[in-house]
């Protein structure tokens, strides 16, 4: 892990006015969000319901930050591969809910976009093992997928350093993300666990100054 990626999550964001709340994490503002996530949710998957690629498409024209799509959704194998052709810089899928996540990791690296695989806080990481060596990014839930402005659920830092030895040790080659409840109290603990990359959704949504609140996560992840 060299330099941390802070990634805000637009579920936390005014949905009437998404292209105003994406500037105001990167851009003009001066902010530094590295990646902007997208949360898709089907109402299948997880029981809400939020936004899917017609939403996804405008996003990617209205801005300039790398979008980190996490597709909450059921069947995934058939529908993932629209964001990477939307130009979504990172489609992740969750591990739960793909049929054929090797073959699906390369449809969405064939259609040029980096491939992610989550799971969920009680989902195991090893059996995914080799799974994992044909993705780009692995996206450990610290909540129960659905909802945010959860508690960070800290039994999932084992697995993630877990996952931090397999990329150091040469098994994987993956950023090493982190998703729910992470917010001034938590982001220290998971820093020190491996993460490459921190979501934050209404730690950074909900503070009165987004791009603030974003260069503050961004400093203690660092130290
Ligand atoms: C939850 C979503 C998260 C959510 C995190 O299912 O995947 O990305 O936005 O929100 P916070 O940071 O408030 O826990
Ligand atoms: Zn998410």
């Amino acid at each position: 892990s060299n330099q941390p990626l802070i990634a805000p999550s637009l579920l936390s964001a005014d949905f009437a006015r998404l292209a105003d709340e994406m500037a105001a994490v990167g851009g003009d503002s001066g902010g530094g969000a590295d990646w902007l996530h997208v949360d898709v949710m089907d109402a299948h998957f997880v029981p809400n319901l939020t936004l899917g690629l017609p939403v996804v498409q405008s996003l990617q024209k209205s801005t300039d930050i790398p979008l980190d799509c996490h597709l909450m959704i059921d069947d995934p194998d058939r529908w993932a591969v629209g964001y990477a052709e939307a130009g979504v810089h990172n489609v992740t899928v969750h591990a739960e809910a793909a049929d054929e996540p090797v073959g699906l990791a390369k449809n969405l690296r064939a259609a040029g976009a980096k491939a992610g695989l989550s799971i969920k806080p009680n989902t195991p990481l090893e059996p995914y093992t080799d799974v994992l060596k044909h993705y780009d990014t692995l996206l450990v839930m610290s909540v129960e997928p659905g909802f945010g402005g959860q508690k960070f659920i800290g039994e999932v830092l084992e697995k993630t350093r877990r996952a931090r030895r397999m990329v150091d040790t040469g098994h994987l080659n993956l950023v090493v993300e982190i998703d729910g409840g992470i917010n001034t109290e938590t982001i220290e603990q998971a820093a020190e666990a491996g993460v490459d990359c921190f979501v934050a959704g209404s730690a950074v949504y909900g503070a009165e100054d987004p791009a603030r609140a974003v260069e503050g996560l961004r400093s203690q992840a660092i130290n």
